[in-house]
Order: structure tokens, then C-alpha cells, then sequence
């Protein structure tokens, strides 16, 4: 049977999708679910990776059955991920040894404190050391190295058995594929290079497990998934599981990257700021990975073929569309997020304050985990609609700050800049990034580039796209916004939010 679409799995923090797609790169249909957020103590978060699994077969087949979708008609399948959430399972049960520990969570916080002073491993405010000399990343409890240790260190026997080979490690993506796969049964442990890079023990350079980090870490080898070309064909569906045929899932990308593809940023220089429970903007830097100087991240952009990596320079914002969930779950402030775009635009300005939504430290550039979140400026004067705004404007200075950061590491100006995800569709927000940043902001007709991204990875791998600049002319553009403010408002505006972020930093001993 002919070929006719390509699907995306995409597993974000708050929610699971999936997604088919034409040979056009068009959504054909989709179904999407949540699952639980586990918050056992401030900062920390978990998910259930069976949870997880069990989301991502409904959703599976709510997608295929709203679109009245053959399997047999399914080229291939792409997966893409919350990036750093850690996995750690027994291999012959398929059972988690222990929630996943989610990104965002701050639970190694005081082992980083301490690595940074261990002879050899200092680090300088904005990165340098030797974890960024290997890795590309900082040291900090964001990426999986510290999560992974976390587990061995409190799980009884759980290195011992790691060390054997009875209990692996993965990122979502891993978890995803070795069930989608086989499962208990046997189903592959693989990895892509983009995801692997977010672990701290991938050397960025060689693109394979670095001994050294992960003798540091005490994380054996032996738990750790193969690292492998985001687009290949890594094992085959089970004819038994939620796609009902065997089909080959030849696709994957963490999240952020994937939008990077899904945005055809296939040039150097090319780059795209994604909306999500944070926001996280990639530039593709070409085939070496040069350090930044000024916070960011060097990461494993994707690799198309064994043993070639584009890199791409990353800021990563932790909380942004978080924020605006908070303002509706914790402040009840409105019912659904997209209220916010009616509740800001009530009013003119934020009344002259600003909110800092610190609430995992600041990542990006200022990398200070001891930061809090902060509301700044209060007077009598405001009201729940200034607040809200101040939560859109957040969310623009904070994208502001990634971009300085990487005007100074290219040496060039960011002219526009491609956006995507969930919350691009609120034109108040987009009107006030062009105006925050002086740029142009581009919006593509589809927006949910993220899992454009992994259906292209697994649709090039098995030959239903040819090429990258076959992908390339799909992109186009939905609407472009132009900067409204005048220039001394802005940088007014911005040395407010400046002052604002000295106030929430350092406030954790
Ligand atoms: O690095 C974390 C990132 O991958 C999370 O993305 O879209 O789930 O917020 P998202």
C-alpha cells in the first residue's frame, strides 16, 4: 500500500501528542492529553513514566481514529521529547525504579553547589570549566547526569544492577521508542545525538559517552542507551501495540531541536524561539561546536548521518508559559491560558511593574539557581490585568536577554526572529516581542514545528522526503510583526526589567 503520511509523537512536560502529516508537511489530525504534574516538595517535580506510556497510546490512537487513518498508510514515526527528563527502569520488567524526575526539578541543586568547588571542575559564572569544555552544557540540576546519580544514590542496589545491565537509563525519547519497540519484550535502547547532548555525559565533540563524566557522576556505562543519527531507522512497531501494524520508528529529536527542524533552520545562523512551558531558542552554528562566552548552551542541534552533528547555540528560559498556567491554577486569574490576551490588552502598560518568574532559578544567561521569582513595583494602583501583563512581558525580556547574549557570541544582530509554539498564537504577545526586542518577529503557518520536526526527521530516513530543501520550501510564513515602540521607551523598559531581575537573584543562601 502507497505511503501517505508520516507520524509525530510529542511528548511536552505538561501534555502528549500526536500528530499526522502529509507529504506537504500539513497536520492531517492530532489528539493530545495531559498528565500529572508531582510536586513532593518546592522545587521538585516528577512524572510517571507509565503515565506517560499510557498517554501515548491513547493518544496514538485518538490521532489515527480521528483521521480515520490506515496504519498500512504510514511511512513512518517520529519521536520527540521533553529533553532532559530522566527515566531509570529494570529491563526485565519494563518497570521505572523511580519517577521520572522532570527537567525543571531543582533536587540536585546542593550536589552542584559542591561540584563546582571540587579542584579541577570550578566553573565561572557564565559556564566556563571543564563540564562546558566536555559537554557543551553548565554545570547545574537541569540536564539528566545529576538526576541519573540522584536515583543510584537513593534507590537501594540500583548501581550495582546498573552496572550489570539490569537497569537502563533514557530520556523520554528512549523510553518511548524501547516500549513503542518491544517493551519488555526487547524492545531497542537508543538514543539521537541532540537528546544525549542534554545529559551532561555525551562529549560533545566525539558525539559518544564521555568516561570521564560519567566516572564522575558514578553512572555506569552499561545503563546507557546508543547514541544514534536523529534520523534513521531504529527498531519497527509492534503489530500488537497502539499503531496495530509494524511500522518503522525512524525519528528523534528533543523538543527544542525539533522545532529547529521543523523551522527548516538548516543554515548557519538560521534561528527560532519556541513558546512553551518555557522557551528555549536555538541558532544552528554549522558542523563545530564553538562555546558561547555569554551563557548559552552548545548542544546538538541534529545529525542525518552516523558520526555528523549540526550544532546549534542554545538559550534556555525555564519558565515562561508556565508562568501564565500559574496566574490560572495557582492565582486563578482567569480559566484558560488564551485568556490572558483579552485580560493584558485591557490595559496599556503593566503600571510599572515587572514579574520575574524565577520560580526554578533563572536559567539563561544569568544561570543563577539561588534566584526566586519576584513581582516588583507594586503600588495600590495595580490590578490583576497589569499583573497578567507584566506575566506576557516576562516573557519578551526574558527572550530579549537570550538575544543579547547571542548578538554578542555571533558577533552579528539578530534581524528577525522565527517563532513557534503554543502561545505564538497570541497576537498581543508577538506584537510585544518585535516591540521589546527592536526585531522582526515571523510566525510560520504551522506552528507546532515541534512535531513538524520529528515527522520530518523520520519521513527523510525512510525516503518519503528526499531532502532538506524539499523541506525547506513547505516553510511559509503566517504573519510577520513589525517593532511599534519607539527605541528610548524600550530600552527604558528594559533597564526596569534589568533592575527587576538584580532583585530576584541570590535569594536562596
Ligand atoms: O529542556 C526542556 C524542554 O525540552 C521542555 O520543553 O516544550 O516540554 O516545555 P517543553
Amino acid at each position: 500500500m502507497s505511503k501517505k503520511y508520516v507520524v509525530a509523537i510529542d511528548q511536552g512536560t505538561t501534555s502528549t501528542r500526536c500528530m499526522v502529516f502529509d507529504e506537504k508537511g500539513l497536520p492531517v489530525c492530532s489528539h493530545q492529553m495531559e498528565h500529572v504534574q508531582i510536586y513532593p516538595k518546592p522545587g521538585w517535580v516528577e512524572h510517571d513514566a507509565m503515565e506517560i506510556w499510557s498517554r501515548t497510546k491513547d493518544v496514538i490512537r485518538g490521532a489515527l481514529e480521528k483521521g480515520e487513518i490506515d496504519p498500512n498508510e504510514i511511512a513512518s514515526i517520529g519521536i520527540t521529547n521533553q529533553r532532559e527528563t530522566t527515566v531509570v527502569w529494570e529491563k526485565a520488567t519494563g518497570k521505572p525504579i523511580y519517577n521520572a524526575i522532570v527537567w525543571q526539578c531543582m533536587r540536585t541543586q546542593d550536589f552542584c553547589a559542591e561540584w563546582q568547588k571540587v579542584p579541577g571542575w570550578e566553573q565561572s559564572r557564565t559556564g566556563e570549566g571543564k563540564v562546558k569544555d566536555i559537554t557543551g552544557l553548565l554545570i547545574s540540576p537541569y540536564f539528566s547526569g545529576t538526576k541519573i546519580k540522584w536515583i543510584l544514590d537513593n534507590v537501594p542496589g540500583a548501581r550495582d544492577r546498573a552496572a550489570k545491565g539490569e537497569i537502563l537509563f533514557g530520556n523520554i525519547d528512549t523510553w518511548l521508542i524501547w516500549n513503542l519497540t518491544g517493551g519488555p519484550d526487547g524492545g531497542v535502547h537508543v538514543t539521537d545525538v541532540s537528546n544525549a547532548s542534554r545529559t551532561l555525559l555525551m562529549d560533545i565533540k566525539t558525539l559518544q559517552w564521555s568516561e570521564e563524566m560519567a566516572s564522575f557522576l558514578d553512572v555506569p556505562l552499561a545503563m546507557m542507551p546508543k547514541i544514534m543519527p536523529s534520523s534513521c531507522v531504529y527498531g519497527h512497531t509492534r503489530a500488537d501495540g497502539p499503531f496495530g501494524a509494524e511500522i518503522p520508528v525512524a525519528g528523534d529529536l528533543g523538543d527544542q531541536q525539533a522545532a529547529l527542524f521543523g523551522q527548516a533552520c538548516f543554515g548557519k545562523g538560521d534561528t527560532k524561539n519556541t513558546y512553551g512551558t518555557g522557551c528555549f531558542m536555538l541558532m544552528n552554528i554549522g558542523e563545530t561546536p564553538s562555546p558561547s562566552k555569554n551563557g548559552l548552551l552548545t548542544t546538538a542541534a541534529y545529525s542525518l548521518e552516523e558520526g555528523k552533528c549540526v550544532y546549534a547555540l542554545e538559550g534556555s528560559i525555564a519558565i515562561t508559559g508556565a508562568a501564565v498556567q500559574w496566574l490560572r491554577d495557582n492565582l486563578r486569574l482567569f480559566d484558560e491560558a488564551p485568556d490572558s490576551e483579552y485580560f493584558a490588552s485591557k490595559v496599556e502598560d503593566s503600571g510599572g511593574i515587572y514579574f520575574v518568574p524565577a520560580f526554578s532559578g533563572l536559567y539563561a544567561p544569568y544561570w543563577d539557581m539561588s534566584a526566586r521569582g519576584a513581582i516588583v513595583g507594586l503600588t495600590r494602583y495595580i490590578r490583576k490585568e497589569h499583573i497578567v501583563r507584566a506575566t506576557l512581558e516576562s516573557i519578551c525580556y526574558q527572550t530579549r536577554d537570550v538575544v543579547e547574549a547571542m548578538n554578542k557570541d555571533s558577533g552579528v544582530s539578530l534581524a528577525e526572529l522565527k517563532v513557534d509554539g503554543g502561545a505564538v498564537k497570541n497576537d498581543l504577545l508577538m506584537q510585544m516581542q518585535a516591540d521589546i526586542l527592536g526585531s522582526k518577529v515571523v510566525r510560520p503557518q504551522v506552528n507546532e514545528t515541534t512535531a513538524l520536526g520529528a515527522a520530518y526527521a523520520a519521513g527523510l530516513a525512510v525516503g518519503f522526503w528526499k531532502s532538506t530543501d524539499e523541506l525547506k520550501e513547505h516553510w511559509a510564513e503566517d504573519r510577520r510583526f513589525d517593532p511599534l515602540m519607539s527605541k528610548e521607551r524600550r530600552e527604558e523598559a528594559y533597564a526596569g526589567w534589568k533592575k527587576a531581575i538584580s532583585k530576584a537573584q541570590n535569594w536562596i543562601d
